[in-house]
């Protein structure tokens, strides 16, 4: 989120956390186990981090479930992974809801299962109106993806006569991002060892504290969770400028 003009920010607990849940598959390996119960593990450490999260004072939660990228796995890994989608929402929409969570889900939609869709659909509208914790749920995103259907809203905007071109800024194209209107993540979390952004919200992770750590994806809990944070904590959030210390020349 934004600091007002000319301040750093003094945050210490960010307001929106965005996580890539890498890993599974090596946890599972290193166990002797197929993949798939790797991403059974992830599904629980998903849900502890997200109570985690709402006891913390996170106000918005994205997790980065599946990729654009993600579909070019083995068929069998895509539907072992959608069928556990399917069944997690079956399963934990109305304990997520009774908790006050508030679920979203960003992505190109129209590739996932009718099923799926039905049941995201039932779950953000059956959860509409809490606002303990905002999850949003990162399906079939790109942030590749949600740039270029932003444009393609802009541009479907110009040619009806509502938009000038030259009125497109930094503050159009962000409201026609999937994220809209939330605010950008301050803090990113990388588990599973890899120090890179991976397509995910190339957009809205522009000053986002990036933070990467070893550790997979279904041994990820409150503690390393809590490691996240206090490395948070300690940054000083310039957003670009040179802070003014007190006395400086
Ligand atoms: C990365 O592990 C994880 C994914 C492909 C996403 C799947 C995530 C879950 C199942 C967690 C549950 C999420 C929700 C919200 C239902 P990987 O397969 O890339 O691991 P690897 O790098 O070790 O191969």
């Amino acid at each position: 989120m934004a600091a007002p003009p000319g301040q750093s920010s003094a945050q210490t607990v960010p307001e929106h956390v965005a996580v890539i849940m890498d890993g599974n598959g090596r946890w599972a390996r290193s166990r002797g186990m197929p993949r798939a119960a790797g991403h059974r593990a992830g599904v629980k450490s998903a849900k502890a981090i997200v109570q985690a999260c709402g006891e913390r004072g996170i106000r918005v939660l994205t997790l980065f479930a599946f990729s654009s990228e993600n579909w070019s796995r083995p068929r069998s890994e895509v539907s072992a992974l959608m069928k556990l989608m399917l069944e997690a929402l079956g399963r934990e929409v109305n304990e997520l809801a009774q908790k006050g969570v508030q679920l979203r889900f960003v992505g190109a939609r129209h590739r996932l299962s009718e099923d799926i869709q039905n049941r995201m659909a039932n779950a953000e509208q059956c959860t509409s109106g809490n606002d303990k914790l905002i999850l949003v749920i990162a399906l079939g995103y790109g942030g590749r993806w949600d740039l270029v259907q932003a444009a393609q809203e802009l541009a479907r905007e110009v040619r009806d006569g509502g938009l000038e071109p030259e009125a497109i800024d930094e503050e159009s194209i962000s409201r026609h991002l999937s994220l809209a209107p939330l605010p950008d993540p301050d803090l990113l979390i990388r588990t599973g060892g890899e120090s890179r952004i991976s397509n995910f919200l190339l957009w809205n992770l522009a000053y986002s504290e990036l933070y990467f750590t070893d550790c997979l994806w279904p041994d990820f809990d409150s503690s390393g969770l809590d490691e996240a944070l206090a490395f948070f904590a300690s940054r000083d959030r310039r957003f670009g400028r040179v802070v003014e210390k007190v006395g400086s020349a």
